[in-house]
């Protein structure tokens, strides 16, 4: 069946394609932890921002982050939201930021 055939191939790249995105993802929340620990360390220690975690959301740690931009924090105003992404998204206590 010329149908079934093709259906598995599609499976197969997609599952690919998942396989790749999921390694990718990991890759790029390593790679995050690390620049934000570095980012963020060199005016006060990471316990700053280890005390906040779990406790803003999303658009407070927008809003904290562009103001550490504003301070004179070394990040790209662009990545202020995925930095505040990353940082509401990890449990207090994480590594590389807390550890
Ligand atoms: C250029 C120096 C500097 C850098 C770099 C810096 N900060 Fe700050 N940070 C400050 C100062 C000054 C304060 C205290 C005044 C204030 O809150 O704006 C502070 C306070 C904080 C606080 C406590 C106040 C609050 O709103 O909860 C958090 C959390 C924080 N910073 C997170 C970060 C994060 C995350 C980064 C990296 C994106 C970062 N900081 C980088 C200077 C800096």
């Amino acid at each position: 069946m010329k149908g079934t055939v093709r259906f598995r191939g599609l499976s197969v790249v997609a599952a690919l394609l998942m396989c790749l995105c999921i390694c990718a993802v990991a890759v790029g929340a390593d790679d995050m932890g690390e620049g934000v620990r570095q980012a963020c360390s060199s005016c006060h220690g990471t316990k700053r921002i280890c005390r906040m975690l779990g406790v803003k959301d999303d658009a407070g740690w927008e809003k904290t982050v562009r103001r550490m931009v504003a301070n004179g924090a070394e990040l790209s105003p662009d990545s202020a939201g995925p930095v505040a992404q990353y940082l509401s998204g990890l449990a207090p206590g994480s590594a590389p930021l807390c550890r």
